[in-house]
């Protein structure tokens, strides 16, 4: 069966967005292969969080995934630092990388140009660490977005080279992998594009928000002041609405306001209301599940060490035939 790794990065909470793009991804993966799933507290280092935020961080992450579906004994759901062996592979796989391609990389020239008091060496190795996320597993399939394509390329570089430099077909090369249209992409609530947390505070409906955030947030987006003419083509901020309810809501709902807007007879104050309504009824479910897991102190220990364990199975197998081909041997 073939392995499959993601790392998700540690800050940030779950939106519509995520949950019908990577998670969907994510939680159709886990049925068919060997899915590793981490939480990348190492690489969020390169931002220096302070000690209790990072830990909250985790937490949050680590509660809001298994909420919404990864499945503990389907995946190896696990931290990464609990796992040295991937920060073993990343000092063996530094001493490959070269100066000049990790500051080629359009990620690191980006935090260069827009964040220039703390360019660490970190942030230069970034695409490293990455790959031995990766590798350590010998993972072949990487389920991520366009932003990351770059980072993989150079995995299969740095993985492409240690073989060659040992004379060996040692990692195999890991290739990025979605299920790509059957993926929904969810705009954001503000008509611009899609739904991201970075885009302003009521741009996202987030999965851990109470009913009175959501209902506050959908009443907030930004409309026009009607169709002028019956049946016309929806301008971007209200297909952008309609887009989630198709999401969302009960088919009948949205062929209902598709009617209304087709006769211009719709009223959106209604509409939202009921796109408000029908966001609360999907995500309750999963909130619940939020605040149970996240008050559930064993059970998250539980998961935590087991997946560690699994997942340091794998790593601690791939480090010790690592050493051995690059010839370190004890006496
Ligand atoms: N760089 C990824 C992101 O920003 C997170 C990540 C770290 C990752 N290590 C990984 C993703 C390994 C896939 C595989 O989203």
């Amino acid at each position: 069966m073939e392995t499959v790794v993601s790392g998700i990065r540690s800050t940030g909470n779950l939106h519509l967005g995520n949950y019908f793009g990577a998670m969907k991804n994510f939680i159709k993966m886990q049925q068919e292969y060997n899915c590793y799933f981490f939480i990348a507290d190492y690489h969020s280092l390169t931002t220096h969080p302070n000690p209790q935020n990072l830990h909250l961080h985790v937490k949050n992450v680590l509660v809001e995934y298994l909420a919404a579906g990864i499945d503990p004994e389907k995946s190896t759901i696990y931290v990464q630092s609990d796992l040295p062996e991937i920060a073993e592979l990343y000092l063996l796989l530094n001493m490959n990388a070269y100066l000049g391609e990790l500051e080629r990389c359009t990620s690191f020239k980006d935090k260069i140009r827009n964040n220039s008091e703390n360019i660490n060496a970190g942030l230069l190795t970034y695409p490293v660490l990455m790959a031995a996320d990766i590798i350590i597993h010998k993972a072949t399939k990487v389920p991520v977005g366009k932003d990351q394509e770059q980072h993989l390329e150079m995995a299969r570089t740095f993985a492409n080279r240690f073989n060659r430099m040992y004379d060996t077909e040692y990692f195999p090369e890991p290739h990025a992998f979605n299920f790509g249209t059957q993926l929904v992409k969810i705009p954001g609530l503000d008509g611009n594009g899609k739904m991201g947390k970075s885009e302003g505070e009521n741009n996202a409906v987030f999965l851990a928000d109470s009913p009175d955030q959501i209902r506050k947030k959908v009443m907030k987006a930004v409309t026009d002041a009607g169709p002028t003419e019956p049946n016309q083509v929806k301008p971007a901020i209200i297909q952008n609405l309609f887009d989630i309810m198709k999401a969302v809501s009960p088919t009948s709902n949205y062929q209902h306001f598709d009617e209304l807007y087709n006769n211009q007879q719709i009223r959106y104050g209604d509409f939202k209301k009921q796109l408000a309504e029908d966001i609360i009824v999907f995500t309750s479910p999963i909130r619940e599940k939020i605040l149970e897991i996240g008050a559930n102190t064993d059970y998250l220990k539980k998961v935590a060490k087991n997946g560690a364990d699994k997942a340091r199975e794998s790593a601690s197998k791939t480090i010790k035939e690592v050493r051995e081909i690059i010839g370190f041997k004890s006496f």
